[in-house]
């Protein structure tokens, strides 16, 4: 089995406990201020898990969940088990499983998943990225008025006043906003044509790792919020439809 057969098995696994748990009484715990885990999480990590080592014992798994590489591996999984937990836990209905593969320090492998509306996409690097099988390909809009925007919300109050000042900059130039609560689901629907543009102030690589390399494979780019080199390891990203990227750094400013 390759690694995207496998990827798109743990989601499914991963999204049928997720759903499982959806209208039974939930265990909600504090990770830390505004942040929560709850054991839909922790059972769909499990269920990543078990598919991923059944398949590849030997490569090493980081998770949000507390799993963390015990060594140097060639291959490593990025998993967001549950992205979106905070939407999940008030049963909001948006969120995902999000499955990269790192090699050389970059995704080549990813899969989102929404089980809600059984949007499954997938992506290898240099194979183009699909969305239920239909090839996905970034909006082709290029002005920044008829552009749809997303964000999400850092939860530290110093850096989610930089983010909103950022965002009433935006607001000046843009069509409107609209906030998933899933960075993983975001990028994929930038990704689709669905948004221009998605930009957060503090993601964790499992939030991006396959959602990144979606939206480069679908058109896309992806910088800093200044419009410097990103990495799916750093914190703050800029994600839009390309054609439009220059001019939303420049709208963030002022
Ligand atoms: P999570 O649901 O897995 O925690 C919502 O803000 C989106 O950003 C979600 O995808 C959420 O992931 C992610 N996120 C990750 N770190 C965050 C942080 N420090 N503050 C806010 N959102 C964060
Ligand atoms: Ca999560």
């Amino acid at each position: 089995m390759n690694l995207l057969d496998t990827a798109v098995e743990a989601a499914r696994a991963a999204g049928q406990e997720i759903v499982k748990r959806l209208s039974q009484e939930r265990d909600v715990q504090s990770k830390g201020f505004r942040d929560i885990v709850t054991d839909a999480d922790l059972a769909a990590q499990a269920a990543l898990v078990s598919v991923i080592h059944s398949r590849f014992p030997q490569h090493a798994i980081f998770s949000e969940e507390g799993l963390k590489p015990s060594r140097e591996a060639e291959t490593t999984w990025v998993l967001d088990p549950l992205d979106g937990t905070t939407n999940y836990a008030h049963r909001y209905p948006c969120f995902s499983v999000s499955i990269g593969v790192v090699r050389g320090d970059e995704p080549v492998v990813g899969v989102v998943y929404d089980p809600l509306q059984d949007h499954l996409f997938c992506v290898e690097r240099g194979a183009g990225a699909t969305m239920n099988g239909a090839r996905l390909r970034v909006s082709q809009t290029d002005q920044l008025i008829h552009a749809l925007v997303a964000l999400d919300y850092a939860r530290e109050p110093r850096l989610r006043a930089e983010q909103m000042a950022a965002m009433v900059n935006c607001s000046r130039h843009i069509q409107t906003f609209r906030s998933l609560g899933s960075a993983a689901l975001s990028l994929c629907y930038v990704a689709a044509g669905w948004l221009e543009a998605y930009f957060h102030w503090t993601l964790s690589p499992w939030d991006v790792a396959a959602g990144s390399l979606m939206l480069l494979e679908a058109g896309g780019a992806i910088t800093d919020i200044n419009g410097l080199p990103w990495h799916y390891t750093l914190p703050r990203c800029l994600a839009t439809n390309s054609v439009l990227h220059s001019a939303f750094v420049e709208a963030m400013r002022a």
